[in-house]
């Protein structure tokens, strides 16, 4: 169900002309590579290049399903990612993605549909991680 949910609202802002990339947002995947491999690494083990220079550890998104019982904690990544929910710690290294993606959309979509532009790459990031998982 959610991967459906997840795939349609994908497919409406890869077609839709208010997204701030409009073209280029086609996936999951993509949003990753572009906005978390220079900290998480291209394989999602938190080996990217910056990591090296940051002074916490960048966690291993490959286990995240391990890591809670099998089952991978959907919304959790959820939240982690869009960060606007407080549930990091304090000092996070995380960039709040959850701002600059609505902040992204906002000039061509309004606030409203920054919005949905943003929770749009927000779940389709939490799929990509879901299909990268070690069990
Ligand atoms: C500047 C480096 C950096 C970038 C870029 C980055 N992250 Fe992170 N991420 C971290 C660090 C460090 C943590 C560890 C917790 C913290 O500091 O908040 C983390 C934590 C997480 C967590 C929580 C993991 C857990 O074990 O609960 C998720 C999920 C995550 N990142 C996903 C992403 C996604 C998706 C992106 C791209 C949109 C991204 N990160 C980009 C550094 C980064």
């Amino acid at each position: 169900m959610m991967r459906r949910l997840t795939t349609f609202i994908a497919a409406i802002l890869a077609a839709s002309s208010l997204s701030a990339t409009a073209g280029d947002m086609v996936s999951g995947q993509y949003e990753y590579m572009n906005h978390c491999a220079s900290c998480h690494g291209t394989s999602g083990v938190g080996d990217g290049p910056i990591a090296g220079i940051l002074t916490v550890d960048v966690p291993d998104l490959t286990v995240l399903a391990k890591n809670n019982g099998g089952d991978f904690p959907f919304l959790d990544t959820l939240m982690a990612i869009d960060g606007r929910t407080g549930v990091r710690g304090h000092g996070s290294n995380m960039p709040v993605w959850g701002d600059s993606f609505a902040r992204e959309a906002a000039q061509q979509a309004g606030d409203y549909g920054a919005e949905m532009i943003a929770r749009g790459r927000l779940l389709s990031l939490v799929e990509y991680l879901a299909s990268i998982q070690e069990f």
